[in-house]
């Protein structure tokens, strides 16, 4: 039944499945799963919300400012350079299961500081997400607490304001960033439906875990249909996906370029 919203889950993933949405089916007086997931899929349960409230129990929002930053380092050293060697159209990248958007904002920092370096680099960030909580998040780009772990103060000081709020503990993302990123709530089961263009890189990092392996095929080959020639895809480090295609190469641990 979930297959329907392109979640795909493996036999494993069903108890955790059911003890995350027990309080769904508490707060919606529903008795059984079946009716539960039912409803939630229904144009009912669109109107009311519920469709995304199931979606947010069902997915896993861990994120963090310069997660797995050794390929940031590859982006930053290798990638970047080689682009600008080679082109003088507008660099594009995908962050695609951005969460709650320090994946996205990770990205524009290094860019940004890569146009100093690069007269007239041009660039533009799109970010999506399934979830309508974290992309409202991320368009808000307020962090505090342990979220700012992987930050620098440096860049702290350059790319976010303080966030004025009761406890005056959290900062928010400044212009610079947040003119670049668009960010929008969107489904990798559906990319075909996307407004979105070709990209030189795309990031789709610790969010294939949630398809079985013939969508997690079907997911990658659409990615990979989305870069243009000679582009990147950046997967999470704990996982592989040159078994899906023959038009990417590896270059790293979880870096692959497109080749055909
Ligand atoms: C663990 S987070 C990873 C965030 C970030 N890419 C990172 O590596 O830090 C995975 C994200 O994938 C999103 N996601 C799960 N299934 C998705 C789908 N079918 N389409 C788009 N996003 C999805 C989840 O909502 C979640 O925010």
């Amino acid at each position: 039944m979930l297959s329907k919203l392109g979640v795909k889950l493996a036999p494993i993933k069903i108890v955790m499945v059911n003890s995350r949405l027990i309080k769904r089916l508490k707060a919606s007086g529903i008795h059984n799963f079946p009716d539960y997931i039912n409803y939630a899929l229904s144009s009912e349960g669109i109107r009311t919300g519920e469709q995304q409230c199931m979606i947010d129990e069902l997915t896993t929002h861990k994120t963090e400012f310069f997660r797995e930053n050794e390929q940031f380092e590859f982006f930053k050293n290798e990638v970047l350079p080689e682009f600008a060697q080679n082109n003088r159209s507008t660099f594009k990248i995908w962050s695609a299961g951005c969460s709650t958007g320090e994946e996205a904002y990770t990205i524009t920092m290094l860019l940004n500081e890569f146009k100093f370096s690069k007269n007239g680099f041009l660039y533009n960030v799109e970010a999506t997400d399934v979830s309508k909580a974290v992309v409202e998040k991320a368009i808000a780009g307020i962090y505090g607490g342990n979220n700012l772990l992987g930050l620098d103060d440096k860049l702290k000081k350059k790319y976010f304001i303080p966030f004025k709020d009761d406890k005056n503990d959290k900062i928010q993302a400044g212009n610079t960033l947040k003119e670049k990123i668009k960010f929008t709530v969107g489904n990798l089961a559906n990319i075909n439906n996307y407004p979105l263009s070709m990209f030189d890189v795309i990031f789709c990092r610790n969010t294939l875990i949630y398809f079985d392996d013939n969508a997690k095929r079907e997911v990658v080959n659409n990615l990979i249909r989305k870069i243009k020639l000679g582009g990147y895809l950046f997967v999470g480090l704990s996982e592989t996906v040159s078994q899906y295609s023959k038009d990417i190469k590896q270059m790293r641990p979880s870096v692959y370029k497109k080749i055909g």
